[in-house]
């Protein structure tokens, strides 16, 4: 078999040994002469796969009791109606601090829901320009967000997967301060790739398609405290309460999608855990932002140099037809998924934990190749 060297930015790269394991269950889940997915999802068979998923996001991250993880549906996109729908109380504001077009978007359904409930949302942008040209670069530092105290919840996207500029937790683009207000961040694109105190967050939502998962599958941590606050006026299958008073079984859950989330954290937990895994994913980006930055007048970074992230590397070439031919001569050997997004075009290298440090060492060779032959 010739599995690709596979950069795709999601849904992406799966750990190998996770699919493998999904290979062998395949026909025959633990015995039981069924596919986990012909499980019912009441059953004990299920249940296990379930109950162990959440608690592999519970033991990896460290989530202390005053946060419930919850396993949901429609991907991260539904989350930016659903945020809104559970925590934006009448008369109130939602703060979004946009710092990408994943950003945009979750503040186009906050506004539409505040519309509905008669609330606010006040908008602090970082994109340098306007309209169809702005342009996305960097995260601010923390005494840059201007926080209202009176707001329900402080919205951030802590990686712009299309626009490669994250938050570094801990450096000098930490995540906000909020002072009391409840931390809520869209972490589709960052999510376990390193350890980070969770108990900083109000919630946190992931779609798993790009470092634990397929997609299908959309994980919330969410506090106790916003549980119990959120909205009771919306429908049901939309309050976060639901599913965590069901322990994300209030109807079927996408069973066979948990099942490969569960295959997924159990072989990053067999890595050694999060701060391993951390380690190995700093050191495949330190590569590529080393051969990016010795060659600065042939492969540019946008992004600027603190906000640079770690899983979704941005690049241009000197002109869009070197970056066809380059796409072009990086498919012939064998890698795929470089092309960036449609909407800024360049160069993206999406290195989620999946991909593996020798898929780094080929691309940044061919990098330094492609150049000398230029
Ligand atoms: C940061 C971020 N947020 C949200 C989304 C949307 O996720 P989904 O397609 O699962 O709704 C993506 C997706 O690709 C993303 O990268």
């Amino acid at each position: 078999m010739n599995r690709k060297i596979n950069f795709n930015a999601g849904p992406a790269a799966l750990p190998l040994p996770a699919l493998e394991r999904a290979r062998d269950e395949f026909l025959d889940f633990a015995g039981s002469g069924m596919s986990v997915m012909e499980h019912s999802h009441r059953g004990k068979e299920y249940e296990a796969v379930h109950d162990e998923a959440i608690a592999l996001v519970r033991e990896l991250l460290g989530v202390p009791a005053s946060h419930e993880v919850l396993l949901l549906q429609g991907g991260a996109t539904s989350l930016f109606a659903e945020v809104p729908m559970n925590l934006l109380e009448k008369g109130k504001t939602a703060q979004y601090l946009i710092t990408g077009a994943w950003g945009e978007k979750a503040l186009g359904e906050a506004k539409a829901v505040s519309a509905m409930f008669g609330a606010n949302v006040s908008v602090q942008s970082l994109g340098v320009g306007e309209g169809k040209e702005k342009s996305f670069t960097r995260v601010p530092p923390p005494s840059e967000v201007k926080c209202d105290p009176g707001s329900a919840y402080l919205h951030i996207t802590s990686n712009e997967t299309i626009h490669g500029v994250e938050f570094n937790a801990d450096g000098s683009r930490a995540f906000p301060d909020t002072g009391g207000v409840p931390l809520v961040a869209d972490m589709s694109s960052d999510f376990l790739w390193r350890p980070f105190d969770i108990t900083r967050f109000g919630l946190v939502y992931a779609g798993a398609q790009k470092n634990i998962g397929p997609s299908g599958v959309v994980v919330v941590v969410v506090s106790k405290e916003l549980l119990e606050k959120g909205r009771k006026d919306i429908p049901k299958i939309f309050q976060f309460r639901t599913h965590a008073e069901n322990k994300s079984l209030y109807n079927t859950p996408p069973t066979f999608g948990v099942y490969m989330v569960r295959n997924v954290l159990s072989w990053l937990k067999s890595q050694g855990g999060l701060a391993k895994v951390e380690a190995a994913n700093r050191r495949k980006a330190a590569r590529l932002y080393s051969v990016i930055d010795a060659n600065s007048s042939f492969y540019r970074s946008p992004v600027e140099r603190e906000s640079r992230s770690m899983m979704n590397v941005v690049f241009r070439l000197p002109s869009p037809e070197l970056e066809e031919q380059f796409l072009s001569e990086a498919k012939k050997r064998g890698m795929v998924g470089l092309k960036g997004h449609r909407s800024v075009g360049g160069i993206r290298v999406s290195i989620y934990n999946a991909a593996v440090y020798e898929w780094v060492e080929t691309l940044a060779a061919f990098m330094e190749e492609f150049l000398r032959g230029k």
